[in-house]
């Protein structure tokens, strides 16, 4: 099911809130791309920009939290989820490698389940503590 953006997905920080806008586009064109029980390397390869760009879009994060006044404990919450969710990106690439036929839907329902809850849950306490540290 394709994802279709809302007003209430925006953290309030541009930069931020473009880079979501680019990954809800990449995965709605990767529900195009990934068939199901097409699996292999060479399907993997195709995900690799969209990883990249995932990876940049933590960094800009994690630099915009840290270079302002934003707590500690609430970044090491929010790190936390992404270590989390960059750990299960490799289990997903470690299934694709071994063929396992079931990888491409249980990756393409993970990457839309995960974004938006993230998007709509830590990212707008984010985009709160940022706005309130006066990042924007
Ligand atoms: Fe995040």
């Amino acid at each position: 099911m394709l994802i279709d953006w809302k007003d209430s997905y925006c953290t309030g920080i541009t930069e931020i809130d473009d880079q979501h806008k680019v990954l809800i586009g990449w995965i709605n064109r990767l529900e195009e791309t990934i068939v199901p029980e097409k699996t292999g390397s060479a399907v993997w390869d195709l995900l690799i920009d969209f990883h990249r760009y995932a990876d940049t879009h933590f960094t800009t994060e994690e630099n915009l939290a840290r270079s302002s006044a934003v707590p500690e404990e609430a970044q090491a919450r929010h790190w936390a989820e992404h270590d989390a969710y960059r750990a299960r990106i490799e289990e997903f690439r470690r299934s694709f490698v071994q063929d396992d036929p079931h990888a491409p839907v249980l990756l393409m329902a993970f990457l839309h389940n995960w974004w938006l809850s993230h998007i709509q849950g830590t990212d707008q306490e984010l985009g709160r503590l940022l706005r309130s540290a006066g990042a924007c």
